[in-house]
């Protein structure tokens, strides 16, 4: 246990679990939304056995080095700026860490371009309401899996600091979605290492090369590529050149 991070949980103001191990929080969360837990509940985990990432890949976590953790939301605002709260947490990961840039569509970056930390949103519409989870995983000591970067390197804030400034920082960009979507996207583009590069984009359709020129209002990539734009919705961006 990180006692730190105990003695912040337990005075957070917010239901939370704080375990050494459990399949994903992910799950985890899920199982106390079942039971009915408020938005803002948390599960911070150390080991997860079955950790995963966007687009179905496994994510590693280490303990006492990463910082595993999900927060339960249930999002009021228009459905259509859903796929903006991870844009919206990517934003306070970077407020928070004031270290790296920003990957389509929400991977911290170091300056090296190695990554930082990922952000997954599973949502699940229910008759009461959305559910949405939000996912971190941020690498914050090392060692590290290969092309990942640790925040240590940067910065001297603890795993609890993190946690709290990324609370406080990603609350007010949340709050910002039920009036629309532009704080948060223009937020984004001020820490974007993407726009304005050369890259080379994987989607379910096939693969595109282009320079990614801006960002749709949900958060879609915009790429051009000869003399077609593009709009990417879901994919795995490479930065030409960085990687
Ligand atoms: C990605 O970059 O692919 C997103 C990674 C998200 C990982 C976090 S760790 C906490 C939460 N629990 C999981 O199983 N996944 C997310």
């Amino acid at each position: 246990m990180d006692t730190q991070l105990e003695h912040f949980l337990a005075h957070s103001g917010r239901r939370y679990q704080y375990l050494e191990e459990t399949d994903s929080s992910q799950n985890q969360i899920r199982r106390l939304a079942q039971q009915g837990a408020a938005e803002g509940t948390i599960v911070v985990a150390e080991t997860q056995t079955a950790g995963r990432g966007r687009l179905g890949r496994p994510w590693q976590s280490a303990p006492q080095a990463s910082l595993t953790f999900s927060l339960l939301l249930r999002p009021g605002f228009a459905q259509a700026n859903l796929p903006l709260i991870s844009f919206a947490a990517a934003v306070a990961l970077r407020e928070t860490t004031e270290v790296g840039g920003l990957k389509w569509p929400n991977d911290l970056l170091a300056p090296n371009r190695k990554k930082l930390a990922g952000i997954l949103v599973e949502a699940a519409f229910q008759p009461e309401g959305v559910l949405a989870v939000l996912g971190i995983g941020l690498n914050v000591k090392k060692p590290v899996p290969e092309n990942a970067a640790a925040l240590e390197d940067y910065t001297s804030l603890s795993r609890a600091e993190v946690l709290e400034r990324f609370l406080e920082r990603f609350d007010q960009q949340y709050q910002s979605l039920y009036q629309g979507g532009g704080e948060v996207l223009a937020a984004w583009r001020q820490y974007s290492y993407t726009l304005g590069q050369a890259v080379k984009v994987k989607t379910p359709q096939g693969q595109l090369e282009g320079v990614a020129v801006s960002l749709g209002a949900d958060g879609s990539l915009l790429v051009e590529s000869g003399s077609e734009t593009k709009v990417v919705s879901v994919g795995e961006v490479s930065l030409i050149g960085m990687l």
